[in-house]
Parts: C-alpha cells; sequence; structure tokens
C-alpha cells in the first residue's frame, strides 16, 4: 500500500507556507529516553489571498503530544487533528499564541535525525527534516524564525548546555539540574537548528574580523582530544580570513561553536552559529589521521564556514534548490582548498572525485537534475549530482564570466538576497545582472540530467595550412527525460607542435592569436578554424578540465604520449596518461577475455617513467600520474562488464610497470625519508603520495623484496599516511606479514574508533585471500556496529565500491552479503541504509548473468514491508534499471 511517505514532493506544487511565526520560544527539558519540549510560537497568517481559509499544519513525527494552548486556551482531541505526520488545526485566528508539549526519546532515536544520544550526550541532526521529530512546525526552509532556546539538564553528566546564537543566560536549580538560554538573533529555518548537550573538552581561540570585531571560536570534543582539534581551528581561522578576502563575507556573530560528535549520518553540518561535525572530519593528529584526512577537515571546516552565507544568511527556498547552497558551497571549499594547496592537484582531485561518484551516477538508474523536479525522501537527494556536478556548474558559470565578474555576481546575490529563502532563478538574476551576460541556456545545466558528451574532431590541411575542429555536443536520456538540448559550455584550448612546444595560432580570417584559447560553445556543434601552424598540431582540449563532460577526440596514440609528455596544463597532462593507462588496461582485458596474450605498448612505460623522473618538481602531481585508473573507473567504459576480468588486466599491467620501472620506482621510493619531522603541508603530504604510489606499484611485482618494503615501512612509519600506504602494500600480498601488520595495528589503536574504521577498511578493500570471506569476518567482529555510520561505511561501503570484483563476484555472494548488511541498517537507520543501497547502482555496468543476480537480491529486499522509504526508493529505481 502507498503511504504518505512514499508520494513524491513536486516542485511544480511550490506554495508559501500560510502561515508566519516570528518568534519561537522552545524549552527543551532533556532527559536521555523522555525529553520534555515546550514550544511557544507566535504566528501570524501571511496577507495571500489564498491563504484565509487556510488550516495551519505542522509537521511532526513520534512525538508524544501532552498538551495544545492556544492563545492560553488547553484544546481538546475535538479542536485538532493529527495525521500523516502532521498537526492540524481548522480555523485559528489571524494572529495567536500557540504552546505544545511533546515528549520524545532520544536515546531510542538510531536514525540520528532530530535529537539523539551519541557517546552520552545529546545532539540534533535537523538537515533536512529532522526537526519535526522534535517538536511541531512547519519543517520547510522558507519558514524563517528567531529562536529563543531554554535547555535544561542535570549539570554534572551535561555541562555544557550549547544551542544557535549567543548564549543569554544560565542558571542553576537545587536538584542538580542546570539551565542555560540562547538566542539567535538571526532569522533561521529549522533545519539551521542545533542543540548540543554533555561533558567536553574544548579548544579556544579567537578571530578578529576584518571590521575588528573579535570572534570566540571554540571546538568541542571527546575529554582528552582537543590537541587533535588544531588543525580543525587553524582551518577554521584560514576558511574566516579567506572568505573576507575572495567573496567579502564576514561572520556576523560574536562566537563560532563546533561539536564533533562520533554518530553522524553525514560528513558535517552547518548549524547557525554552532556547526556539527562528524569526528572523522575533524579530528586529526599525525599518528592517528592521514593526509587524506587532514585534506578532508580542512575542505570540510571551510565547507560548512561558508555555508554562514551561501546557505544561511542566504537559504533555500524549497529543498529543489539545494544545490543552491550545497553545490555554490562545494564550489567555495574547493576554491579555498586550491589557494591553500596546489591548484592543479586539487583540480585533478576533484575530476577524479566527480567521475568515481557523480559521472556513474549521471548515467545509470538514479540519474537526476541538478534541480530535480520531484523527490520522495529528500535524505536522498544528497547526491554527488547536487554537490560536485552543482559546483562544476557554478565553474562553468565563472568560467564563462570570467573571475572578476563572477565575484561581482556572487556579491550581488548575497546583498540581494541576504535574509530570504531564495531559488536558482534568483542566483542565475543577480549573475546575469552583474556581469551582463545573459548566459544563455545555463538553466538547461539545472534541468537536464546526464552527462554531456562532447565530441573534437580535428583536420590539418596540409596544403592551405589550416586546421579545422568540429565540436559536436550531446546529453544522452535518463530515466523519464528524453530529447536533450545543448548546454553552454566553455572550451578552454591550446595547441602544440610536433616537437612538443605550445604553438601561437590565429583564428582564420581574423587577427586574433593566442597561445591559448576560451570558447564559449553554445549549440549543439561548431567548427573553427586556425591558421599559423606549419605542419599538424596536436590540440590541448578542456584544459582545467573547464567542463564536466565526457570528452570524445581523436587523438592517436602519438598525440597523447606528447601531450602527457609535454602539454603546460597539469589536467591535460594527467588526462592524456591516464587515457593512455586506460586504452591500455581495456586492450588488455579484451585479450584477456578471449584467451589471447596481452599486447602491451610502451607508451604507458614512458608516460610514467617521464613522470618519475620529473617526480621531484611536483611529487603531489607525480603521484597522481602514476595511479592506474581502478576497476570502477574501467567498469565506466566497458559496457556490460567482467570486474573480475578488468580487476587481472589492472593486475597484469601494474606488474608489468613493476618490473619494467623497478629501478626508477626503487629509488623514488629510496628518495623517501620516513623519519622525517611531520608536517601536514600539501609539500610534505606530496612526498608521503609519492612515496605511497611507488610503493603501490612496487607491491605490484609480487616479489618477496617488495613484501619486506612494505614491512619495513609499516613498522618504520611514524605518521598514520605511511601505515596506511604500507598496509595497503601488504594487503596485495596477503600472508603472514600482512596479518602481523594488522595485528599490531590493532593492538596499537583498538581504543580509537576512528582509526579502528580504517583498519575495517583496508581489510574490506583487500583483494588478498577471500574477500568475502574477509567481509564475513569483518562483519562479525565484536568492534563491528550496526550503530555506528562511520564504522557500517568503513565495511560496508568500501567493500561494494572499493572491491569491485569481490562485490560483484560471479555467484553473487558479494550481492548477497552487502544486501543483507543493507537490511539490518534499515532496521535502525533508514537514511543510512538507503546511502548504502546506492553501491548496487554499479551492478546497472556489469554483464547480464550478474545484473540477474544483483535483480535477485534486491527483489529479496524490496519483498520485505518492513524496509524503509528512503531505501525503498534508492533499490527500487536501481532494480528497474537492472535486466530481467
Ligand atoms: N548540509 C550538510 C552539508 O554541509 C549536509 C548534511 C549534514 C546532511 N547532515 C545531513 C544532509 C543529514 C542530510 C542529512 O553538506
Ligand atoms: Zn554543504
Amino acid at each position: 500500500m502507498r503511504t504518505q511517505e512514499n508520494i513524491p514532493v513536486r516542485l511544480e506544487d511550490y506554495r508559501p507556507f500560510p502561515f508566519a511565526i516570528s518568534h519561537a520560544s522552545l524549552v527543551f527539558d532533556l532527559h536521555p529516553t523522555r525529553t520534555m519540549v515546550t514550544a511557544r510560537l507566535i504566528i501570524d497568517r501571511r496577507p495571500y489571498e489564498w491563504a484565509k481559509s487556510e488550516a495551519l499544519k505542522l509537521d511532526g513525527i513520534g512525538l508524544e503530544l501532552q498538551s495544545i494552548e492556544l492563545d492560553g486556551r488547553t484544546l481538546t482531541a475535538q479542536d485538532y487533528l493529527q495525521e500523516d505526520g502532521c498537526l492540524i488545526l481548522k480555523n485559528v485566528p489571524d494572529s495567536f499564541k500557540l504552546e505544545t508539549k511533546v515528549a520524545i526519546n532520544p536515546a531510542e532515536n538510531t536514525a540520528l535525525s532530530g535529537l539523539y544520544m551519541s557517546a552520552g550526550r545529546f545532539c540534533t541532526q535537523c538537515e533536512a527534516e529532522g526537526f519535526r521529530h522534535m517538536t511541531f512546525w512547519p519543517d520547510r526552509p522558507d519558514v524563517m524564525s528567531r529562536f529563543h532556546v531554554r535547555i535544561e539538564a542535570p549539570e554534572a553528566e551535561f555541562p555544557t548546555l550549547l544551542s544557535n546564537g549567543n548564549r543569554v543566560a544560565i542558571g542553576q536549580y537545587e536538584d542538580g539540574r542546570h539551565w542555560a538560554a540562547w538566542d539567535d538573533p538571526h532569522l533561521k529555518p529549522s533545519y539551521l537548528f542545533a542543540l548540543v548537550a554533555g561533558g567536553f573538552d574544548t579548544l579556544e581561540d579567537q578571530f578578529v574580523t576584518r571590521s575588528g570585531r573579535t570572534v570566540d571560536l571554540t571546538i568541542y570534543v571527546d575529554k582528552g582530544a582537543a590537541s587533535r582539534a588544531i588543525y580543525a581551528m587553524d582551518a577554521l581561522k584560514r576558511s574566516m580570513k579567506w572568505d573576507e578576502e575572495v567573496f567579502g563575507r564576514e561572520y556576523d556573530l560574536d562566537i563560532f561553536n563546533i561539536v564533533a560528535v562520533s554518530d553522524f549520518n553525514f560528513g558535517a553540518m552547518e548549524n547557525k552559529g554552532l556547526n556539527i561535525f562528524n569526528s572523522a572530519l575533524l579530528l586529526a593528529d599525525e599518528t592517528t589521521a592521514t593526509d587524506a584526512d587532514f585534506e578532508a577537515i580542512e575542505a570540510v571546516v571551510a565547507h560548512e564556514y561558508f555555508h554562514n552565507w551561501s546557505g544561511n544568511r542566504v537559504t533555500c527556498r524549497d529543498w529543489f534548490q539545494l544545490s543552491l547552497k550545497e553545490g555554490f558551497t562545494v564550489f567555495r571549499d574547493q576554491e579555498f582548498s586550491a589557494d591553500q594547496r596546489s591548484r592543479a592537484v586539487k583540480r585533478i582531485k576533484d575530476v577524479k572525485a566527480l567521475r568515481a561518484r557523480q559521472f556513474p551516477e549521471d548515467s545509470g538508474p538514479l540519474a537526476h537534475p541538478v534541480r530535480p523536479k520531484s523527490y520522495v525522501k529528500i535524505d536522498n537527494f544528497y547526491t554527488a549530482t547536487i554537490y560536485e556536478k552543482g559546483a562544476e556548474i557554478i565553474r562553468v558559470l565563472q568560467t564563462l564570466v570570467g573571475r572578476d565578474a563572477f565575484l561581482d555576481g556572487a556579491n550581488l546575490y548575497f546583498d540581494e538576497n541576504d535574509g530570504t529563502a531564495a531559488t536558482i532563478e534568483d542566483w542565475l538574476h543577480a549573475m546575469r545582472t552583474a556581469t551582463g551576460n545573459p548566459l544563455h541556456g545555463i538553466e538547461r545545466w539545472y534541468d537536464q540530467a546526464g552527462t554531456p558528451c562532447l565530441e573534437a574532431r580535428s583536420v590539418f590541411d596540409g596544403e592551405t595550412k589550416r586546421l579545422t575542429i568540429r565540436f559536436e555536443q550531446s546529453t544522452p536520456d535518463t530515466p523519464g527525460q528524453t530529447g536533450k538540448s545543448w548546454v553552454p559550455l566553455p572550451i578552454a584550448l591550446a595547441f602544440f607542435g610536433q616537437d612538443g612546444a605550445p604553438l601561437n595560432l590565429r583564428l582564420a580570417d581574423t587577427e586574433i592569436a593566442a597561445d591559448d584559447w576560451l570558447i564559449p560553445m553554445s549549440s549543439s556543434s561548431l567548427e573553427l578554424q586556425f591558421e599559423g601552424a606549419v605542419e599538424r598540431p596536436v590540440v590541448s582540449y578542456l584544459r582545467g578540465f573547464s567542463a564536466p563532460v565526457r570528452l570524445v577526440t581523436d587523438h592517436s596514440d602519438a598525440d597523447l604520449a606528447l601531450l602527457a609528455a609535454c602539454d603546460t596544463d597539469p589536467f591535460v597532462r594527467w588526462e592524456a596518461t591516464q587515457t593512455i593507462a586506460r586504452n591500455t588496461l581495456i586492450a588488455v582485458a579484451n585479450s584477456l577475455a578471449a584467451g589471447q596474450e596481452a599486447d602491451v605498448s610502451q607508451d604507458l612505460a614512458r608516460a610514467f617513467q617521464g613522470a618519475l623522473a620529473d617526480a621531484a618538481r611536483d611529487p603531489a602531481f607525480a603521484a597522481l600520474l602514476l595511479r592506474l585508473p581502478d576497476v570502477s573507473e574501467l567498469m565506466q567504459v566497458q559496457p556490460l562488464c567482467d570486474p573480475s576480468n578488468l580487476l587481472e588486466a589492472r593486475a597484469f599491467v601494474r606488474s608489468l610497470l613493476a618490473e619494467q620501472l623497478d629501478r626508477e620506482l626503487s629509488d623514488c621510493f629510496a628518495r623517501y625519508d620516513p623519519a622525517q619531522a611531520f608536517s601536514p603541508s600539501a609539500a610534505a603530504a606530496g612526498q608521503r603520495a609519492l612515496m605511497a604510489a611507488c610503493l603501490d606499484l612496487l607491491c605490484a611485482s609480487g616479489t618477496d623484496r617488495a613484501a619486506m618494503r612494505a614491512e619495513n615501512t609499516f613498522f618504520a612509519a611514524r605518521n598514520m599516511t605511511d601505515m596506511i600506504s604500507a598496509l595497503d602494500g601488504l594487503s596485495q600480498f596477503g600472508g603472514p606479514r600482512y596479518h602481523a601488520a594488522l595485528a599490531a595495528f590493532k593492538g596499537k589503536f583498538s581504543d580509537n574508533a576512528l582509526v579502528m574504521d580504517k583498519w575495517f577498511r583496508v581489510q574490506a578493500m583487500a583483494i588478498c585471500e577471500d574477500p568475502l570471506l574477509t567481509f564475513k569476518k569483518l562483519r562479525s567482529d565484536p568492534s563491528f556496529t550496526l550503530l555506528n555510520p562511520n564504522r557500517v561505511r568503513a565495511l560496508g561501503g568500501a567493500f561494494a565500491s572499493g572491491n569491485p570484483a569481490a562485490f560483484h563476484r560471479a555467484d553473487g555472494a558479494g550481492y548477497q552479503v552487502v544486501g543483507e548488511l543493507i537490511a539490518d541498517v534499515d532496521r535502525t537507520n533508514g537514511a543510512l541504509a538507503a546511502r548504502l543501497g546506492t553501491v548496487f547502482e554499479s551492478c546497472s555496468r556489469v554483464n547480464e548473468a550478474r545484473q540477474k543476480l544483483a535483480r535477485g537480491t534486491l527483489q529479496a529486499l524490496l519483498d520485505r514491508n518492513s524496509l524503509s522509504a528512503n531505501t525503498r526508493e534508492i533499490l527500487s529505481k536501481i532494480y528497474d534499471g537492472l535486466m530481467a
């Protein structure tokens, strides 16, 4: 039966809320199993004609109603209706005060949405629809109110009581309870509400804004963990400064608090003045966190801080506009990281992530536009498309109008929409107004799902010495969406001579000449002619990945080799190397599948040789060059594949490279000094990444010498990055060395859950021994728990996405164990189970026999009546896309 739960919400049905709530005064009387929440609301009917006869409809789920008073009069059961997660009051006056009192049970809240307990503390997660699990409220982002909050709790257990805004009063009762009152002067929607209560250690600092205001910064962490928040604090101060300098945006409260919690469904949350973080994205020191962790912490601290303007001061009218805040804020954090670290390396990493997560989403059963037309569960729409493709659209916009004009547009957007709940139209309006650029067709980036494909063909006429380039773009059909039109694409171009030197060419029949070009494409096809070359130039397309498209070129192997060696744009150098690798790997996979001997071209080894020879100049970049595309990426270019065939091909090519480049790799590896003092800087991290890339390839040789190197690296490691690199290396061998290292690791870190997540992840992704058996062992390890999302992802997510040959086993056993895990998680946390369920999306790219097995597993899950609406939405979409 269809319930209210799975009727889609549609963008076209948007209507403002008929009432305004100017003030909300909330009292939380905290008790782990029975918290009383009293809400006093000042409500006014809004002056729309249609609103005159509207009932007041408030959201509220799982609330044990104690009492309702309207203007001081206690209502009885005849005065209101409770249905489908709503409280409905008909015939309310135009202006009135409403008081509701409810009881809730935070200790039993395992879904981690609303008020819940984590490690004995109270905390909240309200985005997107958590607030309705605490009190009756119009739980939608366009209802913005001034919140006053009073928190009461036993002082001994819960000494710290936090909410948004400023703490305005505190007090004690005689029975050992105490209270704190918080007032947030900024209007905000319910999803930005937060409350925290518990005992913490703190790290404190200050930031002076450019207008001279001092902001007190506090990070609240587990007892004994304050020193592990130092890096996050530093990242916060750098973020605050960066947003002032680049976007002209200053912080607007006297305090800024961050709390780390261990049980959290997502990375972090931008609640006004009180960000709440998954501790995995906040706590770091060299002995417990990898460089990737440091980098992620810097990015997420910045992301949540930047939301203070892109999200909080200007919020979203409805959840269809989610990318308005998320895409823009991801763009902002990407730019911040690029400025703090290496812009080129950051861009390559972002493109890698986009291709690994968003491209498959956009070409499979879960494809949806950056602004969807409808959704069932909004939690399921916090996707790579909304975030990462959304950020790419902002980047396309910036490239089209130029950096300075773009910043003017952003400024105008903030100023025009400050304090309001805005739409993507508002954003585009500000961009157009400030830049004078009509931005034709830009809306289609938001409305059309699917990754556009850009085909580029070039012909050089030896007689006229003219180079003609023809571009064609098309966007493929996606579920429920066909017949798409062109999108505006900025195409960055340059040319190289056969000697690898950059060429300055002239646009045919004009005086315009340049070394590099930015061509805005606003049509389905485009032809350009260039003159000035004496022989056929090699074209460098889409420099810096100037648009998020699949690029198809007519580059020959020799062209790719030239670009890999000589391009002045690091992205294209990397891309050319990757393309050589992809072509090589696919050719080998096809030979192996046909039972033929694989014939491997030397281009790849030569490109790697070049990377190694040049490695000292930019170790982080070299490390990226030395990583072959992984199996999941190959699955995207080999339709209806057999993942184990791809894995075999990859292992074969890796062992060949390890053998051929043994000397260069060994030398490069040996240049790394494991004893050098640690710095989390991008430069130092680059050296570690280069060592890791060399070790990884050396281990592919399968030799004892390589295994010993990994083992020595593990036991000599002075930081977590090197430890994990060594463990990854050892995991290629399996056997006693690997297990001894794992045991040593567990012995050292068994009391640190975040580090133990890495112990799970390494093993879940290991291809040695029997990965399925390993999965089952880890699943029944006493330290595995279904209640901690990080742990669930460290096992289930890592196995299904990071170990594709095992997940896609020919006998379907990989699907089965992951399916069972999803069912188990779903009993306590539907949003987490649904997210884990997205791993089955990759089944749309495997061969028919496997698709059928996956379909069987999904069928069994969908047959369960108890399956959450979240998980049902995801799994049924994937199921529908699989071969029957
Ligand atoms: N807005 C958060 C961000 O910074 C995302 C988020 C945090 C979230 N917690 C959540 C989304 C829970 C859905 C459910 O990106
Ligand atoms: Zn965000």
